[in-house]
């Protein structure tokens, strides 16, 4: 039975859609809408990780998500830190939504589930799985592509392709940073 308040109605259903969004892209948004024809609400909480080193700042990735659902009042964006059980159910959250773009996701997202319901036997992981025409899509990619001058266009909301034009400047091709081992002198 949904959990009805005093008044007998019952309390909208919400999932939250965790992770780092740097940036969102369309295979993200496949996974929201998906969110949405089972739940009423979906909060699109975004981790913050001091010891990632994303592109873009956790506000910056706030203000893309909100321009990219402006008017879908079913979709909400927030920051986290800590334990996302523990955010979940502060939200009243009963449900983590996550993608499932090919089996090489499952090991990790199936610790992950498995973990979360070992802290929190309330809170249910539930696996959507992004139309094929996003299962190798990824933010790391997008932003690979993007930096060595390709077309990101269709892989992303319109706002992060124009973000990503104002960090990187044009999308001609930029060189890859090259990662030194430790200890290697410089030319
Ligand atoms: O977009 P990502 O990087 O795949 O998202 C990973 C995320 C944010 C879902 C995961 O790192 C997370 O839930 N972090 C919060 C810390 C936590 O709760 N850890 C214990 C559960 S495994």
């Amino acid at each position: 039975m949904p959990p009805r308040n005093r008044e007998g109605h019952r309390e909208p259903s919400r999932a939250v859609f965790p992770g780092s969004f740097d940036p969102i892209t369309n295979g993200h948004l496949d996974i929201i809408g998906r969110g949405l024809s089972v739940f009423d609400q979906v909060t699109i909480a975004i981790l913050v990780n001091p010891e990632k080193h994303p592109l873009f700042t956790v506000d910056e990735r706030v203000a893309i998500i909100r321009e990219t659902f402006r008017g879908e009042d079913r979709v909400q964006v927030d920051t986290f830190s800590g334990l996302l059980v523990d955010y979940a159910e502060r939200v009243g959250a009963s449900v983590i939504v996550r993608g499932l773009r090919a089996i090489s996701d499952f090991e990790f997202e199936f610790q992950m589930a498995l973990m979360n319901r070992r802290l929190n036997p309330r809170i249910e992981t539930v696996f959507m799985m992004p139309a094929e025409s996003y299962s190798y899509l990824s933010s790391r990619l997008v932003k690979e592509v993007f930096q060595l001058g390709g077309k990101v266009r269709g892989l992303v909301p319109a706002v992060v392709e124009r973000r990503l034009r104002e960090k990187y400047g044009s999308a001609s091709p930029q060189p890859m940073p090259v990662r030194r081992r430790a200890g290697a002198r410089r030319a």
